[in-house]
């Protein structure tokens, strides 16, 4: 076989590799076979500087032809599998746009939380530094150091979560624990006269508990702001001023405040405010059950008997002392009819505060 007929028939050989492989390495296999080093069109073309002189231009020609031939094939098939390949990529990375997408809604603070911040943010406003005390509180913090006597009945295990049993019983019960969860935030005032002199201006926000059913208007955990003020010269009238100016803040400029007489026995005297019902602007409606006028918190004049228990001569300074309930406010202020929705985690009432 003469040097062009083997080159024609390399070509052939070569076309029907480059036709037949299916994926680019196997072309790439293909190239070094024929075109690389030691390909065998290499080999023939390397033969050519043996042959006569005059057959030299003829063969030089074929070959080039050839060489130009398959290098041209080689390039369209790899455009035609590289083509392949990243549409079989499309394939199987496809995405398919027209699932209905995973909705994630932002998260919010609580809405107690929301209305205790708001609370804190008027008092922090009037220089009020905020306090903290324990949950799992003493008897003496939330009892006796408050003037509670020893019969008083908040005491009861039936209103109170006793935690540590004394007795070897298995049940804490009144009077045989010292330690309980906490029935109001009042016992943080004890916990900061007992530590600080006055001037003493105090917030303290915080979960309680008491061993009540839930219920519309009950709830077994909730979750009260404690203030305390002990000054020289500190009078009733500070006290109803700083209620009145709370109460607009919280709830509007155009709601009254009215003080009602009450017992406290920590404070001495004792008042329950009220707000004018926001519904009727005090007329009487349903929802302040006709009074015109509902209940928002607990205050009073501090009971000197308790700045005995902390060290804090009575004869010099005065105080006075309100704890509210934060899920009172809120429902106060946005028509709640029950306390429960706050503790339920139902996301459609929560989503709309
Ligand atoms: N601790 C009272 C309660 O839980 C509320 C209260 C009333 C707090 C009068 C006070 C106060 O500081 O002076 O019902």
């Amino acid at each position: 076989m003469s040097i062009v007929d083997e080159l024609r028939a390399l070509e052939v050989e070569a076309l029907g590799a480059i036709g037949s492989v299916s994926d680019l390495p196997a072309l790439e296999d293909v190239r070094i076979a024929f075109l690389g080093k030691k390909g065998s069109l290499t080999a023939v073309l390397r033969g050519l500087g043996s042959l006569p002189a005059d057959e030299r231009p003829a063969v030089g020609k074929v070959s080039n032809e050839v060489r130009e031939a398959l290098e041209r094939a080689l390039e369209a098939r790899k455009e035609e599998l590289a083509g392949a390949a990243m549409a079989d990529r499309f394939i199987a990375e496809a995405v398919d746009v027209t699932l209905p997408g995973r909705l994630r809604l932002p998260g919010k603070r609580h809405l107690i939380n929301q209305t205790v911040d708001d609370i804190v943010k008027v008092f922090l406003g009037l220089g009020y530094k905020i306090a903290e005390g324990p949950e799992a509180e003493l008897d003496y913090y939330n009892f006796t150091a408050l003037n509670h006597p020893p019969e008083h009945p908040a005491r009861a295990a039936t209103d109170t979560f006793y935690l540590r049993d004394l007795s070897g019983d298995t049940a804490a019960i009144e009077g045989e624990s010292d330690v309980l969860l906490r029935t109001h935030t009042s016992p943080v005032q004890v916990r900061v006269m007992e530590r600080q002199q006055p001037p003493i201006y105090v917030l303290a926000p915080g979960k309680v508990y008491r061993r009540d059913v839930a219920d519309p208007s009950h709830l077994p955990q909730f979750t009260q702001i404690e203030g305390l003020v002990v000054d020289e010269g500190i009078t009733f009238g500070d006290l109803k001023g700083t209620l009145e100016h709370f109460v607009r803040e919280i709830f509007g400029p155009d709601r009254k405040v009215r003080l009602r007489p009450h017992f406290f026995p920590f404070t001495e005297p004792s008042a329950e405010v009220d707000v004018s019902c926001g519904m009727c602007g005090g007329s009487g409606c349903r929802s302040c059950s006709g009074e015109g006028w509902l209940e928002v918190l607990g205050s009073g004049m501090v009971d000197p008997n308790v700045f005995g228990y902390v060290g804090i001569d009575p004869e010099r300074y005065t105080g006075f002392a309100f704890g509210v309930g934060a899920e009172r406010v809120a429902a106060l202020k946005y028509g709640i009819p029950d306390l429960r929705l706050f503790v339920d985690g139902d996301m459609r009432f929560l989503r709309q505060f």
